[in-house]
C-alpha cells in the first residue's frame, strides 16, 4: 500500500516501514484529538466569569486511572513489538548477499564493487538481489540516506556499519548525506541506479576494472609486507589468515571474538588491541598508512582466504 506524502517505495522493506510510521502517526493524531478537544472545550466552559458549575464531582477515579494506564501501555507495547520485529528484519542481512562497500569522505560517496568497479556519488545495483552495504568513513561522521529505500545509517570513522537492500523496481533514486559534515555537506549527494540484472552485468563489464577487490587486496598484502609474516612458511610466528574470517578467535585476554570485518580492520590498524591467544604483539600498526578503500580491499582479501 502506498501512503500520501511518503517517498516512492523502492525496497522490499519500505512498505512495512511505511505501515509502522503511518500507524504511529495515526495513533499520535488520535491522542492529540483526545487531549486537545476536551482541553479547548473546558477552556471556554470554565472561562473566568462564566456561570459554570464548579462544585467538585465524585468520579470513580481508581477505575479511570487504571483504564488510562492500561490501554496506552498495551498500545505502546504493541508498537514496540512491531517496531522491534521490523528492526531485526532491517538490521540482519539475509544470507547470500552481494557485497558493496561505501566510503564517505568530505564530500563524496565512494563505492567499491567486488568486481573492482568503482564509482563516485553513484551506486549501481541489480533489481531483486540482496545487496549488503559495508559503510566506512575516512574523516568525520556522515549519514548514508536513501529515502526511497528507507535507509538511513550513520557512517562513523573508526568502524564499519552495515545495511542491506533489495531493490523492487528499476529506476534512479536519491542518495543523500544527512549528517552535517562540513561546508559542502549539502553537495554530498548522488544517485542509486537500479538496473535489470543483465544490464547490471553489462555495466560491470563496461567499467573494465583492471583487478577485482580481492586481487587489489592481495597486491596490497604483498606490497605492505603482510605476506612476510603471515604467509605459511615465514620465520616469524604469526596467526595464519587462511580460514580465519567468520570464525571465533580466542584472545590472549581469554575473550573470544568473531573475526568479522571490524575485527580484521582493527587488527590492521590497532594490532595491540586484541592479540590472538598464543601469539605476541609483534605487528606494527598500519594506522595512517592505508586508506579506508585500501583497508576494505585488504578485508575483502582476508575474507576470500576464508574459503581457501
Ligand atoms: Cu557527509 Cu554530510
Amino acid at each position: 500500500m502506498k501512503f500520501p506524502f511518503f517517498p516512492h517505495q523502492a525496497s522490499t522493506v519500505a512498505e512495512q516501514t511505511d505501515y509502522l510510521y503511518f500507524g504511529l502517526t495515526c495513533l499520535s493524531g488520535l491522542m492529540l484529538l483526545i487531549i486537545f478537544i476536551p482541553m479547548i472545550y473546558f477552556l471556554f466552559k470554565y472561562r473566568r466569569g462564566k456561570p459554570a458549575n464548579r462544585q467538585p464531582v465524585h468520579l470513580p477515579m481508581f477505575a479511570i486511572e487504571i483504564t488510562w494506564t492500561i490501554i496506552p501501555t498495551v498500545l505502546m507495547m504493541g508498537f514496540f513489538a512491531w517496531g522491534a520485529k521490523h528492526y531485526f528484519t532491517i538490521e540482519r542481512t539475509p544470507p547470500n548477499a552481494m557485497e558493496i562497500n561505501v566510503i564517505g569522505k568530505q564530500w563524496m560517496w565512494k563505492i567499491q564493487h567486488p568486481e573492482g568497479n568503482r564509482e563516485i556519488n553513484e551506486l549501481h545495483v541489480p533489481v531483486g538481489r540482496i545487496v549488503k552495504l559495508t559503510l566506512a568513513s575516512q574523516d568525520v561522521i556522515h549519514s548514508f540516506f536513501l529515502p526511497e529505500f528507507r535507509i538511513k545509517q550513520d557512517v562513523v570513522p573508526g568502524r564499519y556499519t552495515t545495511e542491506w537492500l533489495k531493490a523492487k523496481s528499476e529506476g534512479t533514486y536519491r542518495l543523500f548525506c544527512s549528517e552535517f559534515c562540513g561546508t559542502q555537506h549539502s553537495g554530498m549527494i548522488g544517485h542509486v541506479v537500479v538496473m535489470e540484472p543483465g544490464e547490471y552485468e553489462q555495466w560491470l563489464i563496461h567499467g573494465q576494472p583492471s583487478s577485482t577487490l580481492v586481487q587489489e587486496g592481495e597486491r596490497l598484502y604483498r606490497e605492505l609486507g603482510c605476506s612476510g609474516c603471515h604467509a605459511g612458511q615465514s620465520a616469524v610466528r604469526s596467526p595464519p589468515l587462511e580460514g580465519v574470517f567468520g570464525k571465533p578467535v580466542p584472545l590472549q585476554s581469554g575473550e573470544i571474538v568473531i573475526a568479522d570485518e571490524g575485527y580484521i580492520r582493527d587488527s590492521i590498524l590497532l594490532p595491540a588491541k586484541q592479540i590472538a591467544a598464543g601469539y605476541t604483539n609483534d605487528m606494527p600498526s598500519f594506522q595512517g598508512r592505508v586508506s579506508e578503500e585500501e583497508l576494505l580491499s585488504l578485508v575483502a582479501y582476508v575474507k576470500a582466504l576464508a574459503h581457501k
